[in-house]
């Protein structure tokens, strides 16, 4: 599906961004391993989050769709049942292929397998087969290290391990395990990643400790999470905050959003490059404000939560732009929204650089590729390294056409880029958008209409 998106006015009003990914996927997972009934609230209702919600219904868990809520009733940490129908299909769901793995691997018996689209086929899970079977787990996947991925339950014995990257995906993988395995598990990870799973379990009890980039946890036998709250994913969001940022006169509320520290990188970064952001972020523990890009920062916010998800609004307004550097340490705290650095990148004077992020090149496409082509085919001044790129910024863009291949976060960078460009953008595949924010388009119109 091709759309044309024009160049537009300022954009004025506010918008409520959809509910969180990463958080429904956990809510549905973690709630499906309970033994009692939990209510999510603002469940995220997209293609990925249907995926877990099938998954979870596969396993043997009930979920009852009510206006507004879900309530799942869990199966217990134990008890996930082998699906009848065979292989279990996680779709685009990159975070469930990782997450999954790590509650069956540690069942009692039963075998899963997990397959999914083509770009799930392309995304690397060694990075969870192996420290899995160095947990005992019976695991087998494409060449060791690609979908699909078969689980057979064994009993686990706790490793400590440390993620060669930041990722909170094989982070969860190994936490979920942990809660299943035999003494001890420990997890370090390089640099700080968004921590939804370890508030959450902190929140249903269960025998999990954080001391700065380590979790360690001990086996459980039982789960109680009565209820989660999903704010708003500041990752959607980011998309509304750059076309703010970047059409010249914009004043957007975006209300109800995630502010959890671990997800606000991309925010902090858009603040140094000179945007305007009102809002009250929760601030990173001291010992993590480096990484965080928040060193020197005077922002008034709440101090880190162990268990809980802060929300609130955020004020966005257009302002001159200035090139930056973002720093390896930043890119976990930013992951999801890096190309959109790029995109505030062609409107900023000097030179915008992004390093340490090669993950990119793993994500739903390769993100790095899709966003200088993309992004130069518009007119940006744009180069690939390895491990991210350069931009020489301050012409904008002309504009043209952009190929989303395929990937939600592509589309929507492509959409805004037509906004703030001076012929407009033609997004080939804009229907990838409906995998994280099925109501994209509706809202950007909302803000260009006000
Ligand atoms: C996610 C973690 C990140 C992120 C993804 C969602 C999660 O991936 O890119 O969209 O929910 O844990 P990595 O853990 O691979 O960095």
């Amino acid at each position: 599906m091709n759309r044309r998106f024009a160049p537009a006015g300022r954009l004025r009003g506010e918008v409520t961004p959809p509910a969180d990914k990463s958080i429904s996927h956990r809510a549905a997972l973690i709630g499906a391993m309970c033994d009692e009934p939990v209510t999510v609230r603002n469940f995220l209702d997209a293609a990925d989050t249907r995926s877990t919600l099938t998954a979870v219904l596969s396993l043997g868990a009930g979920v009852d769709e009510r206006e507004g809520e879900l309530v799942i009733r869990g199966v217990g940490l134990h008890g996930a049942f082998e699906p009848t129908n065979g292989t279990l299909d996680v779709g685009n769901a990159g975070t469930l292929m990782r997450l999954l793995p790590g509650w069956l691997a540690g069942q009692v018996s039963g075998r899963w397998t997990l397959d999914g689209d083509a770009s799930i086929r392309r995304r690397p899970v060694g990075r969870i087969v192996e420290p899995l079977r160095s947990m005992g787990a019976q695991i087998a996947a494409t060449d060791d290290r690609l979908p699909p991925l078969t689980v057979d339950g064994r009993s686990l014995r706790g490793i400590g391990h440390t993620l060669d990257v930041a990722s909170a995906q094989v982070k969860t993988c190994l936490i979920f395990a942990g809660l299943l395995a035999s003494g001890q598990t420990r997890v370090s990870e390089p640099s700080p990643s968004r921590d939804h799973t370890e508030r959450m379990l902190a929140r249903a009890r269960a025998p999990v400790e954080r001391e700065g980039l380590t979790v360690r946890m001990r086996p459980t036998d039982e789960l109680e999470l009565e209820e989660v709250v999903v704010p708003g994913d500041p990752s959607s969001a980011a998309f509304l905050v750059a076309a703010a940022c970047l059409v010249g006169g914009s004043r957007v509320t975006l209300s109800g959003v995630g502010l959890n520290w671990t997800r606000t990188g991309f925010l902090r970064i858009a603040e140094r490059m000179g945007a305007v952001i009102v809002g009250e972020l929760e601030q990173p523990p001291p010992e993590a404000e480096r990484a965080a890009g928040a060193e020197g920062f005077s922002r008034q916010g709440p101090a880190a939560s162990p268990d809980s998800e802060p929300a609130g609004d955020i004020d966005v307004s257009a302002a001159p732009l200035e090139a930056t550097t973002v720093e390896p340490d930043e890119v976990p705290l930013s992951v999801d929204e890096l190309t959109l650095v790029a995109l505030l990148g062609c409107f900023a004077e000097g030179e915008t650089v992004v390093r340490g992020a090669e993950e990119l090149r793993v994500k739903e496409s390769d993100r790095i590729a899709g966003v200088v082509e993309g992004l130069r085919g518009l007119g940006a001044d744009i180069e690939a390294s390895d491990d991210g790129f350069a931009v020489r910024g301050g012409d904008g863009l002309r504009g043209g056409t952009f190929d989303a291949r395929g990937d939600h976060r592509l589309a929507m960078l492509g959409a805004v880029a037509g906004l703030a460009s001076r012929d407009g953008v033609e997004v080939e595949g804009m229907e990838a958008a409906d995998i994280s924010y099925p109501g994209f388009e509706d809202d950007l119109k909302a803000l260009t209409r006000s």
